[in-house]
């Protein structure tokens, strides 16, 4: 290099998932087979007609230009019926809907359009790493807010209440959770959107996981009265559409923040492929049957992982939503050796949940984007190493 590195980078470390893919990457090429329960990738297709909608487009010479920044009318339309649908929300198709790249784009652009260096911003912990890396791109600077795993980890307010929040500007939250799957009450909604309005927080919302196995009926911010005032929320077609590597998100709220990320995003992307548009629109009208259809898969496979959990001594909660088992490992054992001992042991990778913070030191998050197959060779793999395990 010729040039130094920019301050922000000395900040932030590579994504840890793109470091251990890469360690385990090296252990495949070296043919040691490893089952990789660590990430949240989809592993089955997207429904057919959203495969067919895409190449229908792209088979459309008009297509291939550059598209609004906003999305087309026609996709903001399909989410505003969606959220209508699934949600019981009715939003502006206009002014409060806003097609992304992503939802992991769009946590930068609000960091972007929000914070000023010094800044402060609440993230839960445990949590989705991005919301901490984005703010420290941004200059700003992350505290953590404990979740609490005896309230179903639910915002400890004990801490909440003792904080100064005079500089904070943004509160991150996310439900059905990740890592741990927990669901959140409407009373949890409420009273954060109260608190959140009383100190003058943007409250944003991260909703990924609603349509999958979830056992309640899927929950939207926006839901709440007054949400649309102190709150935006981030969705996605990654995970419950089955379409992680198309990228495909959305942020709704009120017009006034949505029109200040539009000024970081329109100068940062170009707009989406017309092609992926319109297949996001078939993803969203696809039946209620098709999504009852992979939670058939999904529950197979927790089941399955849950069976795995037992064999390493973790505990686990059943009534969650969500790609993940979050498994409370042994008394007296470090999450990071633990979970380091099945990789080189039994070939399995599954993640320490010190990963999503340090409430996350006492448990294991694996993950249920693998075939039936894989995960009963884990299983056999791990009955072979249990007695180690357990010694
Ligand atoms: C909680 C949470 N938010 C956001 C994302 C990013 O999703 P997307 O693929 O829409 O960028 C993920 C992906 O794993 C996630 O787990």
């Amino acid at each position: 290099m010729i040039i130094p590195l920019a301050n922000r980078l000395q900040k932030v470390e590579e994504y840890y998932f793109s470091k251990k893919l890469q360690e385990i990457r090296k252990m495949n090429a070296a043919g040691l087979d490893v089952i990789n329960l660590g990430i949240g990738s989809p592993d089955m297709p997207p429904a057919p007609q959203v495969v067919d909608a895409l190449s229908h487009s792209a088979g459309q010479p008009q297509n291939h230009g550059y598209q609004p920044y906003r999305g087309t009318a026609e996709l903001r339309l399909a989410i505003s019926q969606w959220y209508q649908q699934v949600y019981g929300v009715v939003l502006d198709t206009d002014r409060q809907i806003l097609p992304l790249i992503g939802s992991k784009e769009g946590i930068f652009h609000i960091s972007m359009a929000f914070l000023n260096p010094g800044d402060k911003v609440l993230i839960p912990d445990p949590g989705y790493p991005g919301y901490a890396g984005t703010t420290k791109l941004v200059g700003a600077v992350p505290v953590s807010y404990p979740l609490d795993p005896a309230n179903n980890w639910q915002p400890d307010w004990e801490f909440l209440d003792s904080i100064d929040t005079d500089q904070v500007r943004i509160m991150w939250i996310n439900y059905p959770h990740m890592p741990t799957g927990a669901l959140a009450s409407q009373q949890t909604f409420a009273r954060l959107v109260r608190w959140c309005e009383n100190k003058r927080i943007l409250l944003c919302h991260d909703n990924p996981y609603s349509l999958i196995l979830n056992p309640q009926q899927p929950l939207s911010l926006h839901a709440i009265p007054g949400a649309l005032k102190v709150g935006l929320e981030l969705n996605s077609l990654s995970k419950g559409h089955q379409m992680a590597g198309w990228r495909v998100g959305m942020l709704t709220g009120n017009s006034a923040y949505i029109d200040a990320v539009v000024q970081v995003k329109s100068n940062i992307d170009s707009g989406m492929f017309k092609g992926i548009q319109d297949a996001a629109i078939e993803a969203l009208q696809v039946a209620p049957t098709w999504h009852q259809a992979q939670d058939g898969v999904y529950k197979h496979r927790r089941a399955l992982v849950q069976q795995l959990m037992d064999l390493i001594g973790c505990r686990y909660e059943t009534n969650t939503a969500g790609l993940f088992v979050w498994g409370k490992i042994p008394e007296g054992q470090e999450v990071v050796s633990f979970a380091d001992r099945i990789l080189q042991e039994a070939r399995v990778f599954i993640v320490p949940g010190l990963v999503f913070g340090d409430q996350g030191n006492q448990y294991v998050r694996a993950s249920l984007c693998v075939h039936e197959t894989r995960i009963k060779e884990a299983i056999n793999r791990i009955k072979k190493l249990k007695n180690t395990i357990e010694a």
